[in-house]
């Protein structure tokens, strides 16, 4: 796999990027003990079994099992061939790789989606170029300075402008040689009913739309004053998925880690006025009503979601979806307050940065504040009848909240808007909480830690001798000297072939030299099973110094064990030997001592 490269190389990309820092750009990862934790980014889960240790450079998840090092953290996650994650490294941390390396990357998407990437990538420049340093691009570039949008503003988010000249991209992107076929596939160009490929775009601003690793995968294109529709933007490709994608993550995704907050938008004006004015963990669905990959994907990286859409009905409406689904997923959720008339590129137009921080971002609603306000306008509250049924609704939302202290406060918010008695509005909640099964005690906040994991998960459910092999395993990969211990008294001779595969590689390992290096250890084991077992050992909590009695205890268990799987296999030749040759007494009396054996073994697991 890695055969190319030289493993100095390699070690040394490797090396300069922290698997903490770099798992750290997906998952949220919080430090408890000696590992970090987080939620697997591989499989749904709302409690934390993911982890990374920092000492060991490995992850390794507890639900789904999946593990390795920091290359093929990045090869599950991304999707990247070998190469790619090296590559990605090596950028990721200036280490060059070999030039005559770089040509022979492979690539995990296929030809035609790398060309569309790369005919993105020019056409990005081309209409950015003609925006910010030609006539042709005037109209646009006048259009966002009218906007209030400046030029480092608009070179942050590559901003640019296409000419109403029908041909004028075909013919650019032809001259590089990109076949007319794959441009009309990716969206970039339109067959016109004459048959001529022309522009998208034709006299639109254009707007970028960045993957998460910055790369342009689609376009938006704002028409020009009033044109209808306002908005154009590529189509769905296998490069861009509009429900999977936020505009803005990938330079956002940083800041949303450190303010552990992030805030949601519907456009992307909305977005890069707010950038402009300083507020960086800011993203945006592109006009569609969030998806649930999307809340799922900024759990990852947040506790906190403050969405501010739109203040108009559509606004409202699209953001109580949005708030649902976040919490779902497990966010807590704010709600920011706009006038029916505003959105956040507007209010900051008017308003300024700073008041839109002040007073309308940290002035947020909790999601219960909003969906009081927001139910209302089912209602109409001069009707008793109306007023019994919006109360109980609210209430039932407020029955779901487990703090008392925080249910308390709406309860009196409530009593006092409608003059009821805290203590029936009391009653009433307990009896839905009665009814959700919420009144028992579900406080208890599930916290990991890997031996906690590990007890109640694993060990349990494994033969004695199988989890002797695994922690003699776990100490041998940290300490040169146990492994040679090891090595002398049963070689090879472990039970399970994988852990025997393990031992092998291990012994070749530190034989060649190495020191002990799980990381390093994984990046030539290639079977994805075989690296699952090795980061799950790994991870099993050792003592500081085991002493050679226990050591030895372990491989004695190892070595009884197959003796008495040895003798028992004999044994039971010899039975059937003695059944054939019409002698029940000998074989009653080897069936006895099979059974014997089997109870030690039995006792010993
Ligand atoms: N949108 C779209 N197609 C449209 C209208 C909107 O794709 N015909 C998307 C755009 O991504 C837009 C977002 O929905 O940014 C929000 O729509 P809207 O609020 O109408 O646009 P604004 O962001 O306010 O755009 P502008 O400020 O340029 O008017
Ligand atoms: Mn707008």
């Amino acid at each position: 796999m890695s055969n190319q490269i030289p493993e100095e190389v390699i070690e040394a990309i490797r090396k300069a990027n922290d698997i903490v820092d770099v798992v750290g750009d997906y998952v949220q990862l919080k430090k408890q003990g000696r590992n970090y934790f987080g939620l697997c980014p591989f499989h749904g889960e709302k409690t934390p079994s993911f982890s990374v240790t920092k000492d060991k450079q490995i992850f390794h998840c507890f639900g789904c099992g999946k593990g390795g090092n920091v290359i093929t953290f990045l090869m599950e996650i991304e999707n990247f061939s070998f190469y790619e994650a090296l590559q990605f490294l090596a950028d990721r941390s200036g280490i060059p790789l070999p030039d005559n390396l770089q040509l022979k990357k492979e690539s995990s998407l296929s030809q035609e989606s790398q060309d569309m990437l790369s005919a993105h990538e020019w056409l990005t420049k081309l209409y950015h170029h003609l925006l910010r340093y030609t006539k042709d691009g005037k109209e646009g570039y006048t259009y966002l300075k009218e906007r209030g949008i400046n030029d480092t503003t608009i070179d942050a988010f590559q901003l640019g402008f296409s000419p109403n000249v029908a041909q004028f991209t075909a013919e650019f992107l032809e001259k590089k040689g990109y076949h007319q076929q794959l441009l009309v596939k990716a969206g970039l160009l339109r067959v016109t009913d004459s048959g001529k490929a022309t522009d998208r775009f034709l006299g639109r601003v254009i707007f970028p739309i960045r993957n998460h690793l910055g790369k342009t995968v689609a376009f938006g294109g704002r028409a020009i004053g009033d044109h209808k529709p306002k908005y154009i933007n590529s189509p769905e490709s296998e490069l861009f998925h509009k429900g999977k994608l936020l505009y803005n993550f990938d330079l956002a995704k940083r800041h949303i880690r450190k303010q552990n907050e992030a805030i949601l938008l519907e456009g992307q004006m909305d977005v890069i006025a707010a950038y402009q004015a300083g507020i960086r963990n800011v993203i945006a669905t592109l006009g569609t009503a969030l998806t649930d990959f999307q809340a799922k994907l900024l759990k990852r990286y947040v506790n906190i979601v403050v969405i501010c859409y739109d203040g108009d009905r559509a606004g409202l409406d699209a953001a109580y979806k949005a708030a649902v689904l976040l919490q779902q997923s497990g966010c807590e959720v704010k709600i920011a307050h706009l006038d029916p008339d505003m959105d956040p590129d507007s209010y900051i137009h008017t308003y300024g940065g700073e008041a839109f921080e002040k007073d309308v971002i940290k002035a947020s609603d909790t999601f219960m504040s909003f969906y009081m306000r927001f139910l209302k306008k089912d209602y109409n509250l001069n009707h008793e009848g109306d007023r019994i049924d919006y109360m109980e609704a609210v209430l039932k939302q407020l029955a779901k909240i487990d703090s008392p202290l925080e249910r308390e406060y709406y309860i009196k918010e409530l009593s006092n808007e409608f003059n009821i008695s805290i203590a029936a509005l009391q009653d009433e909640i307990f009896g839905y909480r009665e009814k959700f099964g919420l009144n028992k005690d579900n406080q208890q906040k599930n916290r990991y830690t890997s031996s906690k994991l590990w007890n109640a998960r694993n060990s349990q459910l494994l033969p004695a001798s199988h989890n002797a092999e695994r922690y003699l395993l776990a100490y041998m990969l940290q300490d040169i000297r146990i492994a040679e211990r090891v090595q002398d008294k049963i070689g090879a001779g472990f039970q399970l072939d994988a852990h025997k595969i393990i031992v092998t590689h291990l012994y070749a390992f530190y034989e060649e030299g190495n020191d002990p290096d799980v990381s390093l250890f994984l990046g030539r084991i290639t079977e994805p099973g075989l690296q699952k077992i090795i980061t799950e050992i790994a991870m099993l909590p050792l003592q500081e110094d085991i002493s050679d009695k226990q050591l030895d205890d372990y491989i004695h268990m190892i070595i009884a064990n197959q003796t008495d799987k040895v003798t028992i296999k004999s044994l039971k030749e010899q039975q059937k030997l003695a059944e054939q040759q019409n002698d029940p007494i000998k074989a009653a009396q080897i069936a006895m001592q099979i059974i014997e054996i089997k109870k030690q073994l039995k006792n010993m697991n």
